[in-house]
């Protein structure tokens, strides 16, 4: 924690669209009359029907329920895309930089996604997808991924992103999960110059299909690839059946848009749904006023489009607000750890928002790789996805943005649609480490952490919670209310819980200090503790398995399994390194264990609880605080445990 204060330059605070002032006077207008307030800014969107009710939230556990603008119609795309044209039909929607730098980048104009998107609109409809259906998209980083998120929209389907790194079994149960009839995917893709087999991934997928699910193919490689019996479609011949007339649908403000899975400290990944008018005009005020958007930038979101960050910041919100947003197939550190800044330089670009985890990688690989470039054209430098550790944040600042850009430390989950807690960067002065202040209409507490009383003191640490709802809120978990419920409504009672702990200091800035579930956040992604423990438990060698995070220098938290083997199975490398790779089969090379310690016994309760705390204790090498361990059925295990501790 670092108690130096960055204020934003004279200059910036100049060109700002909102400066400490306006802050104050926007923040206060939306907490005292968030009707009149968002009665006013709900009209960022363009409405084909305008609503005559505002917001309409029930916090009430039991009773939650959430709806913004719920008499108001429109349609997403129309307001990304149509909306734009007569303005800037001509300006770049999107810059498209492939994987290898020698190939040409792409430049598409509003008016081609326009054209774009009305045809892949009518490709999904000659294949059947009418409003409210939902379809999966397993696509790389390849503009047909905002092609297919904005036809969806268009045509009022709603779309489930699933991340292109995760497994065909992951992918199986998110298709499942919301019950999709079509898959868009690419036959392969590189990333990082190695190619991953897409449609193959598909195919395993929906090896025991019962619904006939299509997929629609994108060729981006060329690669030979396997086709199902039937039910495959390649885009490119269906793009040439159809013609590129599609009037946008009219949506209802709260009929869904998308679904997007995420991990939590239970069961099975959740659907969080988001829908359509809240969620956009959520994303586009936070982009606009967040990164200080001005027409004409160049806005880079080095985000997947698979991940909530990319639906918002990518897509959305910045086509939302006629932005030019650019789109990255590759990876920081491919063909060299200067990749990034080469793209910066080489698209001029004006705002870069990226995570602390890709931050500490490319700190480590030295100066030199960001100094070759110009980076004279940044004017904001964002995070998202972790606490930002005070050293990556001076480098960021002072090596990246040459003390000269204000950093936007920017909190906020899947959940929320958008940032919750984050500088304003005309507006607000800031901190190494902390996300500083609420965004406008946001309204956090810090509660006690057992007793969940809301501590009104400057000074406070807890929990995080909201008090009330902001436009951008996910609605419900897709199929299972009592679950969206359970999660973020019982624990704290009137109240959105975050899972997040968090300190607010003596000048009311925010500091998020992680989970404080069994969720863990590993590069900036969150991972479910039993996801990965189903997953090991799932292996015929595995008896039981208990998981837990750890301090990662460049991960932030690494994954950490505990592991007791059936009777009669022996402990061996061979078979730790079976157990890593079932592990990236069964959820994605992003679940894989960093340490799998044997453990022949795991520390329970007596009524065969496990004691995470201990476990996490261990893993991060912290004997000395174990607590209380007699409660413990047979504390000896500890013992062992500690003796045999896996080393970083
Ligand atoms: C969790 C949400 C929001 C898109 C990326 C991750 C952590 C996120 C910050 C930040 C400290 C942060 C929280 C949160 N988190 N941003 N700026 N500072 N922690 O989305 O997968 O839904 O994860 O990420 O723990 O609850 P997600």
């Amino acid at each position: 924690m670092s108690d130096k204060i960055y204020p934003p330059s004279k200059e910036f605070v100049a060109g700002a669209h909102v400066d400490a002032d306006r802050y104050e006077d926007l923040y206060a207008a939306s907490i005292n009359d968030p009707e009149a307030f968002w009665a006013e800014h709900g009209k960022r969107v363009d409405w084909m029907k305008p609503f005559t009710k505002v917001k309409n939230v029930d916090f009430t556990f039991g009773n939650v329920s959430i709806k913004w603008f719920e008499d108001g119609t429109l349609n997403v795309a129309a307001n990304c895309i149509d909306r734009h044209l007569e303005t800037r039909g001509d300006q770049t929607a999107i810059i498209w930089e492939p994987d290898e730098p020698g190939d040409a980048a792409r430049h598409i104009t509003y008016r081609e996604l326009h054209e774009n998107v009305c045809k892949m609109s009518n490709v999904l409809k000659n294949l059947g997808v009418k409003k409210g259906d939902r379809v999966v998209i397993y696509l790389p980083m390849i503009p047909e991924a905002a092609y297919a998120m904005l036809a969806c929209a268009r045509i009022g389907a709603i779309h489930s992103i699933v991340f292109a790194g995760f497994s065909p079994d992951a992918l199986g149960a998110r298709i499942n999960g919301c019950d999709a009839r079509l898959v868009i995917t690419a036959d392969s893709a590189p990333r990082g110059g190695r190619m991953t087999k897409l449609k193959d991934n598909v195919n395993q997928a929906l090896l025991h299909d019962v619904n006939d699910v299509k997929c629609l193919v994108v060729q981006r490689s060329g690669d030979q690839i396997a086709w199902r019996s039937e039910g495959d479609y390649w885009l490119h011949e269906e793009l040439e059946k159809v013609d590129s007339d599609c009037p946008p649908e009219e949506m209802n403000a709260e009929d869904p848009l998308f679904i997007l899975y995420t991990s939590g400290s239970t069961g099975q990944p959740k659907g969080v749904v988001h829908t359509q008018g809240g969620y956009l005009v959520w994303a586009a005020m936070t982009h606009e006023l967040t990164f200080d958007y001005h027409r004409g930038d160049v806005f880079w979101c080095t985000a997947d489009v698979g991940w909530v960050t990319g639906h918002s910041y990518i897509v959305y919100g910045p086509l939302a607000n006629g932005a030019t947003t650019l789109m990255f197939e590759g990876v920081p550190t491919y063909p060299d750890a200067g990749r990034f800044w080469a793209v910066c330089e080489k698209h001029k670009v004006n705002q870069f928002y990226t995570a602390p985890t890709a931050i500490r990688a490319l700190m480590g690989q030295g100066n030199d790789f960001v100094e070759k470039y110009d980076l004279s054209d940044i004017k904001v430098l964002g995070t998202v996805g972790e606490p930002i550790n005070p050293e990556a944040w001076n480098w960021y600042n002072e090596v990246v943005g040459k003390g000269n850009c204000p950093i936007v430390d920017t909190f906020w989950q899947t959940e929320t649609g958008g940032h919750l807690i984050t500088p304003l960067p005309g507006a607000i002065a800031t901190k190494p480490g902390s996300a500083t202040k609420p965004f406008i209409g946001v309204q956090p507490v810090v509660l006690e952490t057992e007793s969940g009383k809301e501590i009104t003191t400057t000074e406070a640490s807890g929990v995080l919670a909201l008090k009330d709802s902001w436009p951008g809120q996910m609605r419900t978990v897709w199929g299972d209310h009592d679950r969206f419920q359970a999660t973020y409504f019982q624990q704290y009672k009137g109240y959105y819980f975050t899972g997040d702990g968090c300190r607010r200091d003596a000048d009311g800035y925010y500091w998020i200090t992680g989970r404080v579930d069994d969720v863990i956040n590993v590069s900036g992604h969150r991972m479910g503790t039993a996801e990965v423990e189903s997953a090991l438990v799932a292996h015929s060698k595995v008896a039981e398995a208990a998981v837990v995070g750890y301090p990662h220098d460049i991960k932030g938290q690494g994954i950490y399994a505990y592991v007791t083997l059936m009777t009669g199975e022996e402990p061996s490398d061979e078979l730790r390194k079976e157990l890593e790779a079932w592990v990236r089969a069964e959820i994605g090379p992003i679940a894989k264990p960093d340490l799998i310690q044997w453990a022949p016994g795991l520390p329970k309760t007596r009524s065969g609880k496990i004691m995470r705390r201990i476990l996490r204790k261990i893993a991060e090498n912290d004997y000395g605080s174990l607590g209380d361990t007699s409660t413990l059925a047979d504390p000896s295990v500890v013992d062992d445990l500690i003796e045999n501790r896996r080393n970083r």
